[in-house]
C-alpha cells in the first residue's frame, strides 16, 4: 500500500454534485525520466507551472444506485471514447484512495486552451484538472479536509494519472520527488516551492516554438521504460539529484547564469538519454538545433538571459525574464519563426496553479 493516509472513507451517502476546475500545464526544468510502478520517479524534478496553457474540466457526479462506477468523457463538446483506456487505468489506480467513487456515474467534459497536438503536455493539465474535481467532491462529502491536505491529495491522484501531472496543481514553481535539500520532498506528490522563490522567477516567460506538431514517434511511457537497463541510468539519476539541489539554491538567489546552465544541461541530458537507449531514438529535429544555435548566438551578442528547454519532443521552450519580453519577442519574430511549423508559437508565462472556475 502506497500511503494509507490518502485513503478516504466509503461510508457516506452519495449526493449529486457538479464542479469545474482549470489546471495548467507545466514545463520541467529538472526532468523526470525513469520511473517505477506506480508512477514513482527515479529522480526528483522541478518545474515552472504555466499560465495560459490550461485544461478546463467539469465533472457532474450522479449517485448510482447500482453501485457500479461508470463515466462518459466529452472532449471539446464531443463524446470521445479514445481516452477511455487511459481514464480506465487512472480510475482503477485511484479507486482505493477514493472508495466513495464506486457509487457514482460521472459525466466528464474537458477542453484545452491550447491547440491539439501543439506539443504542450496536455496529459499533465488534464489529469490535474480531473483530480481537483474529484477532490472537490471528496471535500463535499468530508468537509473537514484541510486546505493543504486537499492540494496534496489532488497532486497524489494526478500523479497516478500521469507522473508530471503531480506538478500541475500548484505554482509558480513545484518540486516533486525525494531530494537532498527539502526534508518534506515526496515521491508521492508535488509541493509548491516556498515563499523564498526569487521574484524574477514568478513572472518568467515561456515562449513555445512549435517545431513539429505531429505525434511523437516514441511516447513518454515508452521512454520511461527504456530507462530500465539504460547504460547511463544510475549516473543520470545522480546528475538530476545534484542539478535539483543546485537549482533550488538558484531559485532563491536569482543567479540567472546558473539557471541557464542547469536548465539547458537538463534539456540536453534528457535527449541524450533518448539517443542512448536500447533501442535508441531521436525526437529533436534539424530545426530544434537551428533554434538552439540561434539562441546561443543571440545570448552571446546581447547578454540577454534567454535560454531554452525541451520536453519529450522537437518543440523548443524559450525561457526569459519578463523585463526582456519586448526584445526577445522581436528576436523570435525576426529570426526563429521560420523554424516553426506554419510559423506557429505560443506565448506563455509562469502561473500560480490550478483554480476552481
Ligand atoms: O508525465 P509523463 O509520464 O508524460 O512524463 C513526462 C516526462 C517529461 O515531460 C519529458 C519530463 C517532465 O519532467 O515533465
Amino acid at each position: 500500500m502506497e500511503n494509507p493516509s490518502f485513503i478516504s472513507s466509503a461510508d457516506q451517502a452519495a449526493v449529486p454534485f457538479k464542479t469545474k476546475w482549470q489546471a495548467p500545464s507545466n514545463i520541467a526544468l529538472v526532468k523526470y525520466w525513469g520511473k517505477t510502478e506506480p508512477q514513482l520517479p527515479k529522480n526528483p524534478s522541478l518545474s515552472f507551472t504555466l499560465s495560459s496553457s490550461v485544461t478546463t474540466t467539469e465533472v457532474e457526479f450522479s449517485p448510482n444506485n447500482r453501485e457500479t462506477f461508470e463515466f462518459e468523457f466529452y472532449f471539446e463538446g464531443a463524446l470521445k471514447a479514445d481516452f477511455n483506456p487511459k481514464l480506465n487505468s487512472f480510475f482503477d489506480r485511484i479507486k482505493t484512495y477514493i472508495p466513495w467513487l464506486n457509487s457514482y456515474s460521472l459525466r466528464i467534459s474537458s477542453q484545452n486552451s491550447f491547440p491539439h497536438s501543439s506539443g504542450i503536455a496536455s496529459s499533465a493539465s488534464a489529469m490535474a484538472a480531473l483530480s481537483l474535481c474529484l477532490m472537490d467532491m471528496e471535500r463535499k462529502l468530508f468537509p473537514e479536509i484541510a486546505e493543504v491536505g486537499f492540494y496534496k491529495k489532488a497532486s497524489f491522484l494526478a500523479r497516478l494519472g500521469s507522473g508530471s501531472a503531480a506538478r500541475s496543481v500548484e505554482g509558480p514553481v513545484t518540486l516533486w520527488g525525494k531530494n537532498s535539500v527539502q526534508k518534506t520532498g515526496s515521491d508521492l506528490y508535488a509541493t509548491a516551492f516556498g515563499t523564498d522563490l526569487n521574484p524574477v522567477f514568478s513572472s518568467y516567460q515561456d515562449t513555445i516554438l512549435l517545431v513539429d506538431k505531429g505525434t511523437k514517434a516514441v511516447s513518454s511511457s515508452q521512454g520511461h521504460q527504456l530507462m530500465h537497463n539504460h547504460p547511463f541510468a544510475t549516473q543520470r539519476f545522480i546528475q538530476a539529484g545534484h542539478n535539483l539541489a543546485d537549482l533550488v539554491a538558484i531559485m532563491k538567489s536569482g543567479d540567472l547564469d546558473g539557471f541557464m546552465r542547469i536548465v539547458e544541461t537538463e534539456a540536453l541530458s534528457l535527449h541524450a538519454m533518448m539517443m542512448t537507449s536500447n533501442p535508441y531514438f531521436i525526437l529533436i529535429q534539424p530545426n530544434t538545433l537551428e533554434i538552439i544555435q540561434k539562441v546561443w548566438k543571440y545570448r552571446k551578442e546581447t547578454q540577454i538571459p534567454l535560454c531554452f528547454t525541451l520536453d519529450a519532443g522537437a518543440n523548443v521552450h524559450l525561457l526569459y525574464p519578463q523585463k526582456n519580453k519586448e526584445e526577445v519577442g522581436a528576436f523570435i519574430a525576426a529570426e526563429l519563426v521560420s523554424f516553426c511549423e506554419q510559423g506557429q508559437y505560443l506565448f506563455d508565462e509562469v502561473g500560480t496553479g490550478a483554480k476552481k472556475v
